[in-house]
């Protein structure tokens, strides 16, 4: 894979969400943030014929407590850089994934919950409120990225679902229709994708559910229309295309343990000092910018998250 190099300072925060343009695309909504008025907005529209069920989501505005160490990669370079099994083992899925239909999509909350529910994506979205973070992403394969996602923090969801105090863990599983992904027709792999976090995991501030990137509704590629990513974890964790979502009292095996648990656990901590065991994790391929540079333990998100694994010492988290 070539990617034009640029240097650091050649790329700005310009694919983030700039605070004006926010604020223009929003002004027909008086008063922001009130989900009656999105809902009439998304009516009118609807009247017009110009339905748009994502009408007054995007661009959402930016949460300035979430900031980077190093620039944003370009979209066209995260675009067009994907892991999404479902749709081929390349890199370059992302004209296989534009088969997916991502709406309407519904999402599943169920097990271990006071009540189960179905809900619309984008209804979720407006539950939910969304916002802007940029993001560390970081694959167990030693590169990564850095992207403005949209969403809202699991622990909303979370609160919502009002889990019993028997749930200890989330489970998330991806669509399974090998009709239009055509790596779900190899039976051999445990489809769908599944991935799991504990409920302390799923609290942490840092876990987001994204439903958007670079100020628009998630492209396909991405893992439309609601995926997950968990940024001081490896990426295999953040799991795409989510349209269930469990309570579980058992810890859930994901799609990467299920298929070779010698090289991928449960935990998968980002750790420069624990090597996958075919290769070293020190170092990272920044991608868009064709520099390496030292990986960071918990990629760099150790002030909110160690403390998640207190009195775990021992214990394979970092695999
Ligand atoms: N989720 C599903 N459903 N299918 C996948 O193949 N790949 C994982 C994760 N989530 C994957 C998935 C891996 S290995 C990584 S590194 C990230 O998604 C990649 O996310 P990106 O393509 O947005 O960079």
């Amino acid at each position: 894979m070539h990617f034009h190099r640029r240097h650091g300072w050649e790329i700005p925060e310009r694919d983030a969400t700039p605070e004006q343009l926010f604020l223009n695309r929003r002004a027909f909504v008086a008063g922001a943030g009130s989900i009656a008025a999105m809902a009439s907005a998304g009516l009118a529209r609807a009247a017009e014929g110009t339905a748009d069920p994502t009408a007054g989501l995007y661009p959402a505005k930016k949460n300035e407590s979430f900031t980077l160490d190093r620039p944003l990669t370009p979209e066209a370079v995260t675009s067009k850089y994907n892991n999404f099994y479902e749709f081929g083992s390349s890199k370059s899925i992302s004209a296989a994934a534009e088969a997916l239909k991502p709406r309407p999509w519904s999402v599943k909350i169920d097990g271990l919950v006071e009540a189960p529910m179905t809900v619309d994506v984008d209804d979720l979205s407006r539950m939910m409120g969304l916002e802007e973070r940029l993001y560390r992403h970081r694959c167990v394969e030693a590169w990564s990225m850095t992207i403005p996602w949209t969403g809202f923090p699991l622990k909303k969801l979370v609160e919502h679902a009002k889990p019993l105090s028997s749930a200890k863990f989330v489970r998330f599983e991806t669509f399974m229709d090998p009709k239009t992904a055509p790596g779900q027709r190899q039976t051999w792999w445990p489809w769908p994708y599944v991935e799991g976090v504990t409920m302390a995991e799923a609290t942490n501030d840092l876990a987001l559910m994204v439903t958007g990137a670079y100020g628009k509704p998630l492209a396909n590629a991405y893992g439309a229309p609601l995926r997950l990513h968990l940024p001081w974890k490896y990426g295999f964790k953040s799991i795409k295309s989510i349209t269930k979502i469990s309570f579980v009292a058992e810890r859930p095996k994901g799609y990467w343990e299920a298929l070779q648990a010698s090289e991928y656990g449960f935990w998968a901590n980002v750790n420069p000092a624990v090597s996958h065991p075919r290769w070293s994790q020190a170092t990272e391929e920044v991608l868009g910018v064709g520099d390496r540079r030292p990986t960071l333990l918990y990629n760099g998100y150790g002030e909110q998250v160690a403390s998640l694994y207190a009195g775990m010492e021992g214990q394979k988290i970092f695999f």
